[in-house]
């Protein structure tokens, strides 16, 4: 990794703003590999330099991951002249440049996204052939039956859109798990549709082999730890 400004590598592992970092500099707070920083412009490669806030060592993280509790109005989008958007929301704490929401969710679905800078993670995450499975609570509109499970599990055919087959699960007459591993444009709804019921709630409950933290309300955040790193892409399924 190239030399970075040493305000730019700690607000980038979420120590402060590039202010406070300036402040903390002013207070003799910060040392890199045994010396004061004086100034905020000093350059170090953070994946060799040891740093440290008040003594202690800051484990440098190239990468940032966030799970978020999407509310429904909001877009899984970076930017939008309209819409609030998933980075508009993030708490201020966790916005630095290059995060995306890995994957869409539509404006009214609910739940999971991943937001992050990782763009190999998040094509692994996405890619169909990774067979990263993403799980679904749904509400339709319609009583459902043994045959929309076996309709899900043969694969639907739409003629333009083909699903690959899918697992449904269900809870009640209207609700249903889903669990599908492709992520392909409102493609719950449309499988729904194709078995006569609308979808009046969604929710994206899993990603790979991590569940959305049920402590976070809508809207909500937090980092996903080390373990749920590795797990997002976990080939792990079954309902
Ligand atoms: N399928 C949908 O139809 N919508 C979503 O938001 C996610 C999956």
């Amino acid at each position: 990794m190239a030399l970075q400004r040493i305000d730019k590598i700690l607000s980038s592992q979420n120590i402060g703003s590039r202010n406070d970092i300036k402040e903390m500099i002013k207070k003799k707070r910060i040392s890199v590999d045994g010396k004061i920083i004086l100034k905020p412009d000093e350059k170090f490669d953070p994946n060799i330099s040891e740093i440290k806030v008040d003594g202690n060592i800051i484990s440098f993280k190239k990468y940032l991951y966030v799970m978020m509790n999407k509310p429904s109005g909001v877009l899984s989008a970076t930017y939008d002249k309209y819409d609030k958007t998933v980075l508009d929301i993030l708490p201020k704490e966790f916005q630095r440049n290059g995060l995306f929401p890995a994957g869409r969710l539509d404006k009214d679905t609910e739940g999971f996204v991943l937001i992050t800078d990782d763009g190999e993670l998040a094509h692994k995450m996405l890619s169909p052939k990774n067979h990263v499975y993403k799980l679904y609570k749904a509400v339709v509109d319609k009583i459902l039956t043994d045959e929309d499970v076996h309709a899900f599990e043969k694969g639907i055919s739409l003629g333009k859109d083909d699903f690959l087959p899918a697992s449904m699960k269900i809870l009640d007459e209207h609700t249903a798990l889903v669990e599908i591993c492709e992520g392909k444009f409102h493609q719950v709804k449309k499988m729904f549709n194709a078995v006569g019921a609308n979808v009046i709630y969604l929710k994206r409950l899993r990603i790979g082999g991590v569940f959305l933290d049920e402590n976070l309300s809508a809207g909500e955040c937090r980092q996903l730890t080390e373990n749920e790193i590795s797990d997002i892409l976990s080939k792990t399924h079954g309902i």
